[in-house]
């Protein structure tokens, strides 16, 4: 018999025998321990993936966000920029003064959750999956007007007890043109100046506001641009400024309506996202393609983009649902 076999054999006996006799206690003592290592093993693994509020899953990347900004996000120049400074600039600061509240503005598929998107990836290492990443949608978490009082009262607690567990929390309010005007007073104190309120420090954590509201206005002025044979890129946050506080802060529906939010000016920066052309959206299907690592093709694109709906009627210059639904139709045209 080969020495293997004689072992096996005899641990076999060993294993056997010991069922039958006293031998049972130290066989039982040593797989008792033997569990217990792999228990601890496994409880190390455990602890070693799951997230904590530390900088080994926390940790800003600006050359990443430059990177996205730069090569993933199209047509919004004044956007990129915009996020770019405000994103780096509060995440240099050990101990900011308020936190950060960014308030993005545009028509369907511009890119508001794909900056939001871009944000997280490059802060937090398990990017939107992230545990301190919260995502609030007016349809979904806070569908019924008669139950205002108990959505405050749960948003207050949320945020509070989120940042309470981590400092460098991000919160995104989606459909903000949705959402009740009094919903989103409540969270006002939070993004304000204060050292802290009732011991929770709000200061690191980021807020931020997706919105239709004031599309229409943007698209109009890019129109203008256009129609005067200036390029696109000649627009600069100033000519936008004016569009958008009119048509965010006097709008009835755009949740901003008379909001405290707005009265305090607590919000950091209104960041406009200009309607998208063709050119663009060829680029959105071309990135897409890279990003399922596949080769892109151009003919495949241009497909793409020639089956969308253009506005105005007559011009027929700005996608009207934006890149949107590039990401979802790619599979068809393959
Ligand atoms: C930051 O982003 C760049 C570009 O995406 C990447 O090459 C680099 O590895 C990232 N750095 C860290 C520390 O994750
Ligand atoms: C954090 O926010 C989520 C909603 O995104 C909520 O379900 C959860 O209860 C909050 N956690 C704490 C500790 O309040």
């Amino acid at each position: 018999m080969k020495p293997r076999r004689q072992q096996a054999l005899l641990l076999w006996l060993l294993l056997s025998s010991c069922v039958l006799t006293e031998a049972i206690e130290p066989i039982s003592t040593t797989l008792a321990v033997v569990g217990g290592v792999a228990a601890m093993a496994k409880f190390y693994i455990n602890w070693k993936n799951s997230e904590c509020c530390q900088p080994a899953w926390i940790s800003f990347n600006m050359t990443g966000l430059q990177a996205d900004l730069d090569n993933k996000l199209f047509g919004q120049h004044i956007a990129s920029h915009i996020i770019s400074k405000a994103v780096s600039g509060f995440m240099s600061k050990n101990n900011p003064n308020k936190p950060l509240v960014l308030s993005l503005h545009g028509g369907t598929g511009t890119g508001k959750n794909f900056i939001s998107k871009l944000i997280a990836e490059n802060i937090y290492k398990k990017g939107m999956q992230s545990n301190f990443v919260h995502m609030f949608s007016a349809t979904v978490h806070f569908p019924h007007q008669s139950q205002l009082l108990q959505y405050r009262s749960q948003l207050q607690q949320w945020i509070k007890g989120n940042i309470t567990n981590c400092e460098r929390s991000m919160f995104i309010f989606d459909e903000m043109d949705k959402m009740h005007p009094g919903l989103i007073d409540c969270i006002t104190p939070y993004l304000d100046y204060h050292e802290n309120l009732d011991g929770v420090s709000y200061r690191k954590a980021i807020f931020i506001f997706l919105s239709n509201a004031g599309g229409d206005s943007i698209a109009q002025t890019t129109l203008e641009f256009w129609n005067a044979g200036q390029s696109r890129e000649e627009i600069k946050l100033k000519d936008l400024e004016t569009v958008l506080s009119l048509s965010v802060f006097n709008n009835e529906q755009s949740g901003f309506f008379k909001s405290s939010l707005i009265k305090k000016s607590v919000v950091d920066f209104f960041v406009p996202l200009l309607p998208l052309e063709y050119k663009h959206v060829v680029q959105c299907a071309m990135a897409e393609m890279m990003a399922r690592k596949m080769t892109p093709k151009k003919h495949v694109a241009e497909m793409m983009a020639k089956d969308l709906n253009y506005y105005p009627k007559r011009e027929r210059v700005f996608s009207d649902r934006g890149c949107k639904t590039i990401a979802s139709k790619l599979d068809f045209y393959l």
